[in-house]
């Protein structure tokens, strides 16, 4: 079975940037009017960055240089914060992504981020509304309702390591401009602006990913798929089944037990879903794995707690534990989680949506009392019985432990990594520990 598409979270493949080159070779062919601009690495540097450069390309520091005025629109459109507190406004921008966002090279699908995701994934601590940029059209004179919402991007703060030193910096997403607008360079004047807005606060570097290729990656990664819901993936087009295979054969291939047993019940371990209470120790295991890795999430407490606490619909995470002969309680020796995020089906008769879980952050303790193949087998167990139709993997951090033993097939596409502002050698992608929605 050959899974042909791959819709990649914070990318750009759908309609309106299908030129965009996809490699290396097609992007030295292209003139960046735009990025060529901006403080990023040249396309045209062939020479390796060495391992001891690792700074900023602009040092420029002084807050008192950035434009103090946003950037002037075409006539017609104004600058908007959208307030996503406000159900009308949270709705506004749900429909927008709903209708615009990133879909997959052969316009079959499209991402549809929940009204309830979009409050989880920007509303982090420390989130700046300043930072929910939007475009809309200009109100008529006497108009009792805002014009329409044409164009977003968000920032949201975010502390990273990068090798051996932590920056404040951004990460930005949801870049999108309405089908309508499309190829009228409405989304370098986002890209300036909310580069403007992050400046003004001290904060000069950024983290974005995205499925097109622009100057220039720092890392590349590979998206995986595990059918959960064969049938299904078969029946919309999502995956294909090979030649030498049948829908009975396919299936048996991907079946999964009723209940995860295998992380269950070995030496009394047990698996449950994360509560409050686990955050301490999963905070503890969770610093301990990142250290492993060189380009990655610096998080404080509550922004852990954010991210990694179950949310109906949203995220979940779960905990293995297992008894401790000396304390008579219960130690948590791993966790694993992953963030829901459907697709729409465009056009197909029965199936409007694939339930798609993405594999967030995975942590094995060092004792190893559980292997990563183990705990994600349990995963895949707990996301189908959680409704998910596919499991979504990055070929990154030691995710090559599980991806062919747990029988995900390479999608086709590629996540580029990318820092603002930041020269540095690039990253292998067992290098990569940051994981964005
Ligand atoms: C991505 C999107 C906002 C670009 O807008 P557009 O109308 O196609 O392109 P514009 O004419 O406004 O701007 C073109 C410039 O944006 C750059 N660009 C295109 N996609 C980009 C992306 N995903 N990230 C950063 N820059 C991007 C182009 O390279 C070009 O700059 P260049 O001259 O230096 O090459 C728009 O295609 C869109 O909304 N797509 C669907 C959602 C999506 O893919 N979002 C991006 C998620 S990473």
């Amino acid at each position: 079975m050959r899974l042909m598409q791959s819709l990649q979270p914070s990318s750009s493949s759908g309609s309106g940037s299908s030129a965009q080159p996809k490699n290396v070779e097609e992007a030295k062919k292209k003139k960046y009017e735009f990025w060529e601009t901006q403080p990023v690495p040249k396309m045209n540097d062939d020479a390796p960055i060495p391992r001891d450069v690792n700074e900023p390309i602009d040092p420029n520091t002084d807050v008192a240089k950035v434009r103090k005025e946003p950037l002037p629109l075409p006539e017609g459109f104004i600058w908007v914060a959208m307030d996503i507190d406000k159900n009308e406004e949270l709705q506004e921008l749900y429909t927008l992504l709903f209708e615009n966002y990133v879909e997959d090279d052969d316009n079959m699908f499209r991402f549809n981020y929940s009204r309830d995701f979009l409050q989880w994934v920007l509303k982090p601590p420390h989130y700046n509304t300043a930072w929910y940029v939007g475009v809309r059209v200009a109100p008529k004179a006497g108009a009792t309702k805002p014009g329409k919402l044409l164009g977003f991007v968000s920032a949201i703060p975010s502390k990273i390591r990068v090798y051996d030193k932590t920056i404040a910096a951004v990460e930005i997403n949801f870049l999108c401009v309405h089908k309508k607008l499309r190829s009228k360079r409405l989304a370098p004047v986002l890209i300036k602006e909310i580069t403007r807005r992050v400046n003004l606060t001290g904060v000069w570097q950024a983290l974005y990913t995205a499925g097109v290729f622009i100057p220039k990656p720092v890392s590349t990664c590979r998206y995986y798929h595990r059918s959960l819901n064969p049938k299904k993936l078969i029946e919309v087009g999502f995956s294909s089944m090979s030649r030498n295979m049948n829908m009975t054969r396919t299936l048996k291939l991907y079946r999964l037990p009723e209940a995860p047993n295998k992380t269950c019940g070995v030496g009394g371990q047990s698996l449950r879903r994360a509560v409050k209470g686990d955050l301490k120790a999963m905070y503890g295991l969770f610093t301990a794995h990142m250290a492993k890795f060189d380009l990655v999430p610096v998080f404080e407490p509550e922004e852990f707690a954010h991210w990694i606490l179950p949310r109906e619909g949203v995220v979940e995470s779960y905990v293995l534990e297992k008894p401790n002969t000396s304390t008579k309680k219960k130690d948590i020796i791993a966790f694993f989680s992953f963030y829901i995020l459907p697709s729409t089906v465009m056009n197909h008769a029965t199936h409007k949506e694939v339930k798609a879980a993405y594999s967030f952050y995975n942590v094995t303790g060092e004792e190893h009392s559980v292997s990563l193949v183990d705990l994600m087998a349990d995963a895949l167990v707990v996301a189908k019985n959680t409704g998910m139709d596919v499991f979504n993997a990055l070929n990154q951090m030691e995710n090559e432990q599980f991806l062919k033993e747990l029988k995900f097939g390479s999608g086709d596409g590629s996540l580029h990594y990318y820092l603002f502002n930041w020269k540095c050698a690039t990253f292998e992608p067992k290098q990569v520990g940051v994981v964005l929605q």
